[in-house]
């Protein structure tokens, strides 16, 4: 076969695409071992959290399994220091909100769930709450669910912060940020939890 001038050329331009794809690519670390690594991150760096990686930690929330794949949920963005800053200061058990990036709240909509009950609204948000913990720690940030959800009174009081209607239960604050090195996963690992067969 004859190797032509044009022929290298189209060769040489293939590779460098591919280096240049691969240099591009972010690796994320496998499934298992961002959720052993997954902690409640209270400290952070006080850096910003990208777009990207909020929309990313969005669509991760969305894949969460939902009963009848209802998705009776929303979820607000907050990044604005003033709005983080608001929340950190009515809010007794997210203060750490005064350093994180952004935060995200999970708002449980029980008219969009099966059979229109609040317990299928609340199950089916945890799941998407759990995701946005387990994506944040593959994007290398760090999170922790604050709870709203069921203390009327910081319901009542986010509700009024965000402009959340009356029938939508705000479920949790979750603070995301980049981590400082303080917070650390712990080996919750019990056999004694586990029944093999039956109780
Ligand atoms: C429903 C719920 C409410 C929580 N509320 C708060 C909270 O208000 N503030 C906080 O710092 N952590 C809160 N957490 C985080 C727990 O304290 C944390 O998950 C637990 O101590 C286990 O630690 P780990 O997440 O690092 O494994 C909450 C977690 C859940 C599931």
């Amino acid at each position: 076969m004859k190797i032509t001038r044009v022929s290298l050329i189209v060769l040489f331009m293939v590779i460098s695409c591919n280096a240049i794809f691969a240099q591009n690519e972010k690796s994320f670390p496998d499934a298992l071992t961002v959720i052993y690594n997954r902690r409640s991150v209270r400290h952070f760096t006080g850096e910003k959290v990208s777009q990207d990686d909020l929309i990313a930690i969005a669509k991760a929330a969305m894949a969460a399994p939902t009963a009848v794949n209802m998705q009776p949920w929303s979820f607000i963005i907050v990044t604005d220091r003033g709005g983080l800053d608001a929340l950190a200061k009515v809010l007794p058990y997210a203060k750490m909100l005064d350093k994180a990036g952004a935060a995200i709240i999970v708002c449980a909509i029980p008219e969009k769930a099966l059979q229109g009950k609040t317990e299928f609204a609340i199950i089916d948000s945890t799941c998407a709450g759990e995701n946005i913990l387990l994506a944040a720690e593959a994007l290398g940030l760090g999170a922790v669910w604050t709870g709203v959800y069921p203390d009327k009174n910081r319901m009542d009081f986010v509700r009024k912060q965000l402009n959340i209607p009356e029938s939508v239960i705000p479920l949790n604050v979750i603070p995301i940020g980049y981590p400082t090195s303080e917070d650390k996963p712990k080996d919750k690992f019990k056999r004694e939890n586990m029944h093999w067969e039956r109780w």
